[in-house]
């Protein structure tokens, strides 16, 4: 079985970035290591073209897909990074074919929608940073699931003032 982990740095509006060609200029080094290192740990990442370009760098040393509508036009270096028109589910077929097991979804917005309108989330990790960014783009598009409710895993202070919190989807009752 696969295990999808939606993982992101999430600000105190529940903002993931200030404009899509923004990076993560507003959050402190050390919380950007902890995406890189949930990334490495899991060894497989998807993510859309335009948080590639905007933050790729922090995904380097795992296998990393690109999801974009237009593949040919990148230049990927096979079983490291891969431009992919693939859609979410084929994507994951793939990578559980290539023997991966745990998959991050990296975001951003558009591609964090795209799993989570497909119940394709098995796990959200976020780790909240203590900023209001007052705009910019949020976690995922409105109208983009029904409610869906996550149970708690765990919850874990990290550095002097972020928390990470972890969720697993709920039952189905
Ligand atoms: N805070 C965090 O943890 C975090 C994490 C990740 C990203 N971000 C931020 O989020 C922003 C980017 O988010 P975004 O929503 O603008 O873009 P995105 O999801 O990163 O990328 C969107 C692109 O992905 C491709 N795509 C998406 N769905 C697809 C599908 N079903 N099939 C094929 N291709 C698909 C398309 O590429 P083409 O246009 O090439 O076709 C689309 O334009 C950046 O500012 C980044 O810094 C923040």
């Amino acid at each position: 079985m696969m295990k999808t982990i939606m993982a992101g740095i999430i600000s105190l509006d529940g903002k993931i970035a200030r404009g899509e060609k923004d990076g993560l200029d507003w959050v402190g080094t050390e919380e950007k290591g902890w995406i890189g290192k949930v990334c490495k740990e899991s060894r497989a990442v998807v993510i859309g073209r335009r948080a590639y370009e905007s933050i790729g760098h922090y995904v380097e040393g795992m296998m990393v897909k690109v999801m974009t509508r237009h593949p040919e036009k990148y230049k990927g270096i096979e079983g490291k990074v891969e431009f992919t028109s693939r859609g979410a589910k084929e994507i994951l077929v793939e990578l559980f074919d290539r023997g991966f097991r745990t998959v991050i979804i990296g975001g951003g917005r558009e591609t964090y929608s795209e799993f989570v309108s497909q119940g394709l989330v098995g796990e959200v990790w976020a780790l909240l940073s203590p900023v209001i960014l007052g705009k910019g783009i949020s976690w995922m598009n409105e109208g983009v699931a029904e409610m869906t409710r996550f149970r708690l895993i765990c919850t874990e202070k990290f550095g002097s003032d972020s928390v990470v919190v972890k969720y697993r989807l709920a039952d189905k009752e």
